[in-house]
């Protein structure tokens, strides 16, 4: 048995990028940086907050610029948009792939919204481990992060004390404490209260992950029983935490650790699933292909077909030419497969995990600061009738999950999609259902 976990940074929509970019369009063509910054991408202009496409960029030049997967994928075909002609004309080449091109600044700057502040404490369970190292630097990073308590087995890739004694060197306020269980030994119920007292947010990046060839659904029983064993601790020593949980297969595990807190008589709307990688491999294959920033909703569940981008709610995504979609659909449906190969045994997503969880994290520690924030992610949900759970936008409030949004007006291509999916994720559900209704938490 292994923990296994991870997050990451900032988002377009939700999260405030570090990025500074020219406020007056009027014959901007630069990027500007906040000095010590490294900006994930360069954001085109007029980014403060949401990203506006009143000028829309013109493809006039389009240059040949596909990555080799979508030639694999049968991508390469279609026309690429990967350059962006900015209003004056002048082609920019945004860099999202591999080559940042930075343009001179010209015009003023306007420095982002500053992110929320707080003093919130946060446990990653698995937090030692190919997911949890990078989530907890991520997080011991957070403003909103003054305490952080690392939780893994004994058996962890490194010990959680020298996670611990690392994160302790990096300037700022977070504190960070560590807990070892002994594999087979220890139970978090019993060993786990000091970590777990007073957390605001548990993420729990933890279970055994994929081999090549598996299914997230093989590891069902094993990951169900590794998740209640933190969650019923969560619901001893911290009832009023937000539990987000990247643990595989998300689709059956969130509905069995909810239902289970339910049992137990507590709020479901602090139990949420993490489907934010989905999200952003998205918001990465559009952008590769246009050149432009987005924001993609992913709907469903995480795992396979029940994975379900909406490119035509984003305006980037809906650039795209209709008869390159469902080749971009499955590019992201099997993402997490296409590392899982690529890591050839050694386990599957945990950097971009990190990075995403991270980002989920950051959105619910700014809801639970006041400041509600919209991402998308797994939860208890009325929004399609016939799924009792299901991914999609979902407001973040001072008490965890505030409003599961409406999942909007579909494409043809989506609504078929949708169809295709629901019976498949009511299965995956009702496993989860299922192992719930035979188990309670332990007190
Ligand atoms: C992912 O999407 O990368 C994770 O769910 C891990 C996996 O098994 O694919």
């Amino acid at each position: 048995m292994a923990f296994y976990g991870s997050v990451g940074a900032q988002g377009y929509a939700s999260m405030a990028p570090r990025t500074i970019a020219a406020t007056s369009y009027a014959g901007a063509t630069s990027v500007g940086t906040i000095p010590g910054y490294a900006p994930q991408v360069a954001q085109p202009f007029a980014y403060a907050g949401q990203p506006t496409y009143a000028a829309q960029p013109t493809y006039a030049a389009q240059p040949t610029y596909l990555p080799a997967t979508y030639a694999a994928s049968g991508i390469s075909s279609l026309a690429p948009r990967a350059a962006t002609v900015l209003s004056v004309g002048q082609p920019v080449n945004m860099g999202f792939v591999s080559q940042p091109v930075i343009a001179p600044v010209a015009a003023p700057v306007a420095v982002a919204p500053a992110e929320p502040e707080g003093n919130f404490k946060v446990c990653v369970v698995g937090g030692a481990g190919g997911i949890g190292q990078p989530f907890s630097l991520l997080m011991a990073q957070c403003p909103l992060v003054s305490e952080l308590a690392i939780i893994d087995l004994n058996v962890a890739m490194v010990p959680a004390e020298g996670v611990q004694a690392d994160l302790s060197h990096i300037e700022g306020k977070c504190k960070v404490t560590s807990t070892v269980l002994v594999l087979n030994e220890d139970k978090a119920i019993d060993k786990a209260a000091d970590a777990l007292t007073g957390c605001d947010l548990v993420l729990v990046p933890a279970g055994v992950p994929r081999k090549p060839g598996q299914d997230r659904k093989d590891l069902l029983n094993i990951n169900c029983d590794i998740a209640k064993g933190t969650v019923e601790a969560c619901a001893k020593y911290c009832p009023n935490a937000v539990v987000a949980l990247i643990v595989n297969p998300v689709n059956s595990v969130v509905p069995a650790m909810c239902e289970l807190w339910k049992k137990a008589g507590l709020d479901p709307r602090k139990i949420v699933g993490i489907s934010t990688l989905d999200v952003v491999r998205a918001n990465k294959f559009v952008q590769e292909l246009t050149g432009m920033p987005c924001s993609i909703p992913v709907i469903g569940g995480h795992a396979g077909k029940t994975i379900l981008p909406l490119f035509s709610q984003d305006p980037a995504g809906a650039s795209i030419a209709a008869d390159m979609i469902p080749a971009l659909d499955e590019r992201v449906q099997n993402a997490g497969t296409e590392v899982v190969k690529a890591k050839n045994g050694k386990g599957s997503a945990t950097l971009s995990m990190a990075y995403s969880g991270a980002r989920l994290g950051k959105a619910v520690l700014s809801g639970l600061a006041g400041v509600p924030t919209t991402e998308c992610a797994y939860v208890e949900s009325t929004v399609v009738p016939g799924l009792p759970y299901f991914a999609s936008k979902v407001v973040f409030g001072r008490d965890g999950v505030q409003e599961v949004l409406p999942i909007g007006a579909l494409s043809a291509h989506e609504q078929k999609r949708l169809e295709e999916l629901t019976p498949i994720l009511q299965a995956e559900i009702a496993d989860g259902l299922e192992y719930a209704k035979t188990r309670q938490f332990a007190k």
